[in-house]
């Protein structure tokens, strides 16, 4: 038997005003996003913005629906805006902000188990793993390496 640790590091930035200019630009386009948000239902809004390697940025903000099941992520609304429109250019990074209506979100939130599949996806088909830039009311951002280590032994496309 073995016992195998496994744990990450991340930064903390205390405000936007430490990122670099591109990652400061990318996490004020997500927050933009907020007020697109379509959320009746939870009042919890999503705001993300992805950056692809040649540096075009798409944007998405969660999709709800009177059927929940069907709600889409900011995450994913971001990603797939992105690889319907430049399917062949990887993805540098991917800024996520939120705003629950109902109450102060004082850290950052990340990304639902769904979507931490779905970045899992864009990594795997670029090879190259996407930083994430994540921010709530709080002038904090946290910055992730890559998705991966937030989704340990995640599943992919080499098993199949
Ligand atoms: N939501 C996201 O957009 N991203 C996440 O990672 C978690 C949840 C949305 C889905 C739904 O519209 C609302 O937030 C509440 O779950």
């Amino acid at each position: 038997m073995e016992i195998v640790s496994n744990y990450f590091e991340y930064k903390i930035y205390s405000s936007l005003e430490e990122l670099s200019v591109e990652d400061k630009e990318l996490m004020l386009i997500a927050e933009e996003q907020l007020q697109h948000a379509y959320a009746p239902y939870s009042k919890f809004h999503v705001g993300a913005a992805t950056r692809l390697n040649d540096k075009s940025v798409y944007i998405g903000s969660n999709q709800e629906n009177a059927s929940y099941p069907l709600c889409m992520c900011g995450e994913r609304v971001a990603l797939y805006n992105a690889a319907a429109n430049k399917p062949n250019i990887p993805v540098d990074s991917l800024a996520i902000t939120i705003k629950n209506q109902n109450m102060a979100i004082n850290k950052p939130v990340s990304p639902c188990g769904a979507c931490r599949q779905v970045i899992s996806e864009y990594e795997f088909r670029h090879k190259q793993p996407i930083r994430l830039l994540l921010k709530s009311d709080s002038p904090e951002v946290y910055e992730l390496r890559s998705v991966a280590d937030i989704l340990p032994l995640g599943f992919n496309g080499t098993f199949l």
